[in-house]
């Protein structure tokens, strides 16, 4: 797509424009050389979402981008509509339009073993007459699937598959998905006009984060990647499809106007000119090879890697390379004879919804828990299911007695995907709600606005364990050995009745406990001791305050010296933190202002517990405030210790891994791959030891 020559030169560009966005200069370029920008902005998406090999940070492409925004809201004229901030769509779709396919959008045949692989390959070398085969090897991407045309070189539209023939037009989301190019230079293959069916994903990583906030919102969470894609293309909201950060791979030419011998006459060839010309292809995951037996050896040691890659796959699909072959080959009623589905084992199963539980969390959220009959799924028996809320209940229609399908897919908790109502027999029973508290008997309750019922007794038994459990747990004060069951063990013996009782354990009637040894106590005790001296966002992430995660107690630690000074701060002055909106502050907010929270810090401090941010203490001068570092490889002077103590004394800040928000990289003998990353990010200086000495005060 890019060669060397001109990636080096829109790299030069990249620095001419982020120095124009820096100085807010927005006079100094005319409207000529705007594309020159949008040129340099297309560069980094493609570097990002098809290469995904970023060149510059978030930051620096957002403040290109933002540029861009800025010198065409001054002269909306030279708007072009492939501009990168066209692809952000203005107002709400009200329905999507039906639209035929230029070509029927088919499915594959499957096939679920070696057998099936062998009858298939069997049948194309004789209706072919060829011995042996190339065919291409692909990944079978689990997504949502859709179809994309240019017309002269522009995305004219994107559809659903709908039913095959007639899909929905979702030209507008599609537009959202940054690895589609809204132009791309057909015609210098001599193709006018070409359709390209591909698959629109949400990666496994994008995935979890967002089901996580939408289980903490109290919203139903999508049972598996591909609903989660699925239901994004169909959003009315593009400009919310666009935070969804979709991901769209193009593996299949279904239909060109313009023939040119310029044409590649390979499958693969179509998937490398796709590349060429901008598109994530599956060219980096393909293979050609000749013949059934390296076709099957390859599958299966692809399937070994399924977990590892950051997007699902359901199997892998074989195609006839020659595209000549492919069209004598032809299809049957139903499917294309040159490509054939191989599908992994599945990570479905059915089981028997028996019964539903209800748990109280620690913010009193009561979720429903399905007790259902043992099942296997990928590896793994299943025998109950968060179903999360009411909602979800009555969204996926589900009774006692259902038959459900259930869905494990990579690292993701189970999930139940549907219930086979058409095999109720009226045996089965509506799910009941509890009206009060299962654990302290108090009347439940649903804020307005929320999905979730809550027990807002916060003193519920249920609530104080799982706060504690919190509290110990790994991700915050990581007390080893004191796990969940010893938790509750000592709450049930009143041996611990809250947090601060922690450091208050009655050692000697524990000792008396079956299964505590001298030594299991004196890990016990010493784990206790030695987390009172923890870095403060561990302390804070522990409170369990609502919608305060990792992240936000990490930046939280960093706005104060000491951590009772919140109870001064206003929702005004906590939303100034980076990614603290109104909501978070709220929360925040509250729990700074409720008197018992107060006074079980103030305990908590009495105990020896440090509510300091010990970083913040020590900066005896700020010569290097505001300024991030990282050092990389062996120093010769200082030692590693030795060096970041110096930074934060002075007001600097350890950052853990390169990205455009490290400032300095201070590279010592055999530095590796921060290194590599460094470079490719222009704003990152990069230093040696001795120059980062020198910045020291003497
Ligand atoms: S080729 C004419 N290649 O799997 C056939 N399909 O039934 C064109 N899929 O509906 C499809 N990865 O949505 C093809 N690398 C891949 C694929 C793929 C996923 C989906 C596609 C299709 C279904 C097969």
């Amino acid at each position: 797509m890019y060669d060397k020559g001109q990636a080096q030169k829109l790299q030069q560009q990249t620095i001419e424009w982020l120095a124009v966005a820096i100085a807010k200069d927005n006079k100094k370029y005319s409207s000529e050389n705007i594309e020159g920008l949008r040129d340099v902005l297309r560069f980094h998406e493609y570097r990002y979402y098809v290469q995904t090999d970023p060149l510059i940070g978030d930051t620096e492409y957002d403040n290109l981008y933002k540029l861009l925004e800025a010198f065409e809201k001054e002269s909306p004229v030279i708007i072009t509509a492939d501009s990168p901030t066209q692809r952000v769509g203005n107002g709400l779709v009200s329905i999507f339009l039906k639209v035929q396919h230029l070509v029927p959008m088919l499915s594959l045949a499957n096939s679920y073993n070696e057998e099936d692989l062998l009858d298939w390959d069997r049948k194309a070398k004789e209706l072919s007459g060829q011995p042996e085969i190339e065919y291409c090897v692909e990944p079978k991407f689990d997504g949502a699937s859709v179809s994309v045309i240019y017309d002269n070189d522009q995305l004219f539209r994107s559809a659903t598959r709908g039913d095959g023939v007639v899909g929905d037009d979702i030209t507008q989301n599609t537009r959202q998905i940054r690895s589609v190019p809204l132009t791309a230079k057909f015609s210098s293959y001599g193709i006018e006009q070409i359709e390209i069916r591909g698959e629109v994903l949400i990666n496994k990583s994008n995935f979890k984060k967002y089901n996580d906030r939408l289980i903490e919102e109290g919203i139903p969470p999508f049972a598996n990647p591909r609903n989660a894609a699925a239901g994004s293309l169909r959003m009315k909201d593009s400009a919310a499809v666009g935070k969804r950060n979709l991901e769209a791979f193009l593996y299949h030419i279904s239909y060109i106007i313009g023939t040119d011998n310029r044409q590649p006459t390979t499958h693969s060839g179509m998937l490398e000119m796709l590349w060429d010309l901008g598109f994530r292809s599956p060219k980096k995951e393909m293979l050609v090879v000749k013949g059934i037996d390296k076709v099957i050896a390859h599958i299966e040691a692809f399937e070994s890697q399924r977990d590892g890659l950051p997007y699902e796959i359901d199997g892998m699909v074989v195609k006839v390379n020659d595209l000549q072959l492919q069209e004598r080959l032809g299809m049957t009623s139903h499917h294309p004879r040159w490509a054939i589905a191989f599908k992994f084992k599945a990570r479905q199963a059915t089981s028997k919804l028996l019964g539903v539980g209800f748990q109280i969390g620690r913010t009193g959220a009561v979720t429903p828990v399905a007790k259902i009959a043992a099942v296997q799924v990928s590896g793994v028996t299943v025998t109950s299911i968060s179903i999360h809320n009411e909602e979800y209940i009555k969204e996926k229609n589900l009774m006692l007695g259902d038959t459900i399908l259930i869905e494990r897919s990579g690292d993701v908790i189970p999930q139940i995907v549907k219930s086979f109502e058409e095999l109720r027999d009226g045996t089965e029973t509506a799910i009941k709600f509890p009206t009060h508290c299962p654990v302290c008997a108090d009347l439940l309750f649903k804020p307005e606005g929320e999905a979730v019922w809550r027990c807002i007794n916060i003193n519920c038994a249920a609530q104080v364990v799982e706060r504690i459990i919190h509290f110990v747990s790994k991700d915050a004060m990581d007390i080893k050995s004191f796990g969940d069951a010893n938790v509750r063990k000592f709450f049930e013996l009143k041996l611990l009745k809250d947090i601060p009782g922690i450091y208050r354990l009655d050692y000697e009637a524990i000792g008396k406990l079956e299964g505590f040894g001298k030594k299991s106590l004196e890990n016990l005790k010493a784990a206790i001791t030695s987390s009172k001296t923890q870095p403060l966002h561990r302390l804070i992430y522990g409170l369990g305050i609502r919608y305060v995660g990792e992240n936000t107690a990490k930046t939280l630690a960093n706005v104060v010296g000491h951590l009772l000074q919140f109870s001064d701060y206003t929702e005004e002055q906590l939303q100034e933190a980076e990614d603290v909106g109104t909501k978070v502050a709220g929360s925040i907010y509250k729990f700074f202002h409720d008197a018992e929270n107060l006074h079980m810090l103030e305990e908590l401090e009495r105990l020896g517990i440090s509510l300091k941010n010990q970083k913040k203490q020590v900066a005896e001068n700020d010569s290097l405030a505001g300024q991030t570092f990282l050092f990389t490889g062996t120093l010769s002077q200082l030692k590693r210790s030795e060096a970041e103590e110096r930074v934060e004394k002075n007001g600097g800040k350890i950052v853990s891994g390169v990205s455009s928000k490290l400032n300095y990289l201070i590279v010592g003998d055999d530095a590796g791959s921060k290194l590599e990353k460094a470079k490719k990010i222009q704003t990152i200086k990069i230093i040696t030891e001795d120059d980062f000495i020198k910045m020291l005060p003497a």
